[in-house]
């Protein structure tokens, strides 16, 4: 489908702007000459989810927020932190939310329910699993390390890739007929922990190997490298909940969104494969 192109650039807040999803939309906004702005506590002028003091500030002369939040929508404070932030927003004179939520997580649709009430357009942007969770965040040191050990067993996750999530964000924030859309994105195919293991060993030729464990043996693990304990309860939350086979199934938001397929798995193996992420 095409959507006609917004007459006007909106002037956008990028919230988690250097992180996996925000860098991207960050650049390819850029490059259509929107003007952005970076918050987060190293931006200038410094957002912090954490300190409401630094909100309106980087909201002001903006007219349309990327809003990701950190750590992740799971934890208590999300709620509260999102409704309020979202009042704010309105009252600086905000056009446009675009909001990064998560698939079948509660605690997400709960966040989503606070953007959909705040009165300012809005779309939701809600993914599965993203593949750079394997080369960007808490899964390249296993990766790199040979045993990639989970608490998850033969559930299929149809991990999207980030670039997909910034498209699709991209879209919603320059084109016309997204206002008020839910998007769920996945990847075109299911892939176990095992399989996925299984692809990016092949890929580098190296012997990686997935490994079962309980959620009491993987705690454990991460507290042994020394993980702070609120992001081991995070961590864990999210594999026994969120992987217990209720997001085994695949959607057509990107076709939605973009009317084209979104990226395979095996695509991201091999652009990743080349920048060495992934040697032992
Ligand atoms: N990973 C997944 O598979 C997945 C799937 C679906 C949904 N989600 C949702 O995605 C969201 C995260 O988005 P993302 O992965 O694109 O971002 P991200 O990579 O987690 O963003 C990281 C950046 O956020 C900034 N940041 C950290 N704490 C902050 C704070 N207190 N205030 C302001 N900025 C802060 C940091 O920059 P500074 O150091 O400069 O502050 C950091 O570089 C979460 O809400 C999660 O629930 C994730």
């Amino acid at each position: 489908m095409n959507f006609p192109k917004n007459t006007q650039p909106l002037a956008t807040l990028v919230l988690g702007g250097n992180g996996k999803t925000g860098r991207k939309v960050a650049e390819r906004l850029s490059k259509l000459n929107v003007p952005v702005r970076i918050g987060s506590r190293s931006g200038n002028p410094r957002f912090d989810w954490m300190e409401e003091s630094t909100w309106r500030p980087a909201l002001k002369g903006m007219d349309a927020v990327y809003v990701t939040f950190q750590p992740d929508l799971t934890i208590p404070e999300a709620q509260p932190l999102i409704e309020a932030f979202a009042r704010t927003a309105v009252q600086s004179g905000i056009k446009k939310l675009v909001f990064l939520s998560g698939r079948g997580e509660k605690e997400a649709q709960m966040c989503e329910s606070l953007i959909i009430n705040c009165g300012a357009p809005w779309t939701i942007v809600r993914c599965s699993w993203f593949n750079q969770n394997l080369s960007e965040s808490f899964l390249v040191e296993p990766i790199q390390s040979g045993v990639v050990a989970l608490p998850v067993g033969n559930v299929g996750e149809p991990f999207v890739d980030t670039d997909d999530v910034a498209d699709v964000v991209v879209a919603a924030l320059t084109e016309q007929g997204h206002d008020g859309q839910v998007y769920e994105l996945t990847g075109p195919r299911l892939l176990t922990y095992a399989q996925v293991v299984g692809e990016i060993a092949q890929a580098t030729g190296r012997d990686i190997r997935f490994i079962q464990v309980t959620p009491e043996e993987y705690a454990e693990e991460l507290k042994a490298a020394q993980v702070p304990p609120e992001f081991i309860d995070l961590i864990l939350h999210l594999f026994t909940e969120v992987m217990d086979g209720r997001n085994a199934s695949l959607t057509d938001g990107v076709q939605r969104a973009l009317g084209r397929q979104p990226k395979d798995f095996s695509t991201f193996v091999t652009e990743t494969v080349g920048t060495g992420v992934w040697k032992g």
